[in-house]
């Protein structure tokens, strides 16, 4: 069995921090999303794995190399555009061969892994394997009805009005009649080839397409309160570990994991919390569920449930929550006219400031 990843596309819902740089690299725990998805596939025992890039291409190379550090064989699969998910399957068709495979959306972030599911879909007879799960706006997602032996009545993409609250989640495993299905249907309305419409014409062809329900946790981390969760979750569960120095005027209480070379002094860091390595932490608070990257400076700061990219400073700004801040990034306290702000942001950012 192989493992297609598909990690090129567009990461609009993100921006602008994924307006230039790959969505699936967003780190969660200060590990990027595409790495869970690499060591899930891994340790459900398969290693030949084809990952589909696009314009972020070389980020993702970058990131994951020949994939022999997370014990995988990897190929890389340009892709021309975003042309869909199931345009993904249609160019990977010499990678995938007549080989079952698992589909893995390169930005889904699944707490329990795959391997229960690679194995339910090896033991079974079927074609086509999707996972599914209650969400609450499940006009977000692709939709399942299923009728009522539990067999799928239909699939639809992002429905305005949804039939059921049953979201496709972005792991699928199929055989290798979906490689038909994909050259026989035609783009969507918004131009894609969806990876819907493929499993709908097998069904229609009387093909055994199978759904199975997620129980564990699950998340499409393409929004900021689903990147915040799924930092939320992977914390609740690491090892305290504390490799830099932290000075006696300091408190540390709770799980909370420092790299090598960082340095906190004067400081609180409230755990679950990851600081990464060569960071700077200087009179400042770090509260509960945050994450900071690499070489960063936090001087008289306060941050809690956030997510920090590396190389970013704050500076004299207290009371930061809820936040995801990039890479070489500057939040520092403006001087002059008291309560201003001074902002210089990019293009699509949101901020929110006290009234
Ligand atoms: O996350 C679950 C959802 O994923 C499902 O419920 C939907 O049915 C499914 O269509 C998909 O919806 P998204 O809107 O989240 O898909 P997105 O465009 O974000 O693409 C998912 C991943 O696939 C992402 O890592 C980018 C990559 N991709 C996407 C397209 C359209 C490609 O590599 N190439 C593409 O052409």
């Amino acid at each position: 069995m192989k493992a297609l990843v598909l990690a090129g596309g567009k990461g609009t819902r993100l921006r602008p921090l994924t307006h230039t740089s790959a969505k699936q690299l967003v780190p969660v725990a200060n590990k990027p999303v595409l790495h869970y998805g690499l060591e899930a596939i891994r340790d459900a025992g398969i290693t030949s794995v084809g990952i589909v890039i696009g314009d972020t291409g070389p980020e993702v190379r970058a990131a994951v190399g020949d994939g022999s550090r997370f014990g995988l064989d990897v190929t890389y699969i340009p892709q021309e555009a975003p042309l869909g998910l199931a345009h993904c399957v249609l160019i990977a068709r010499e990678f995938l061969g007549d080989e079952p495979f698992v589909m893995y959306l390169g930005d889904n972030f699944l707490l329990d892994g795959i391997a229960d599911l690679v194995n339910a879909f090896r033991e079974a007879d079927h074609d086509v394997q999707i996972l599914l799960t209650k969400v609450a706006e499940p006009q977000f997602y692709g939709v399942a009805e299923l009728g009522p032996d539990g067999e799928i009545l239909r699939l639809e993409e992002k429905p305005e009005h949804p039939r059921s609250d049953l979201a496709i989640v972005g792991v699928y495993t199929f055989s290798p009649v979906i490689h038909e299905a994909v050259r026989a249907i035609r783009p969507s309305a918004r131009g894609e080839l969806e990876i819907t419409d493929a499993i709908t014409w097998l069904i229609g062809k009387g093909h055994r397409v199978h759904s199975h329900f997620v129980t564990g946790y699950w998340r499409d981390t393409g929004r900021l309160q689903d990147m915040l969760e799924c930092n939320r979750m992977v914390l609740e569960a690491i090892e305290p570990d504390v490799r830099g120095t932290v000075d006696a005027l300091s408190e540390i209480t709770g799980r909370v994991d420092i790299g090598p070379g960082t340095t906190v002094e004067r400081s609180v860091i409230r755990g679950p919390a990851i600081i990464g390595a060569g960071t700077r932490i200087d009179g400042s608070y770090i509260g509960p569920y945050t994450s900071i990257g690499e070489g960063c400076v936090l001087e008289e700061a306060g941050v809690e449930y956030s997510i920090v990219l590396g190389d970013s400073a704050i500076r004299g700004v207290s009371g930061l929550t809820y936040s995801l801040i990039g890479r070489n990034v500057e939040v520092t306290r403006a001087v002059g006219l008291p309560n201003t702000h001074q902002l210089m942001i990019g293009d699509h950012s949101r901020v929110q400031v006290r009234a």
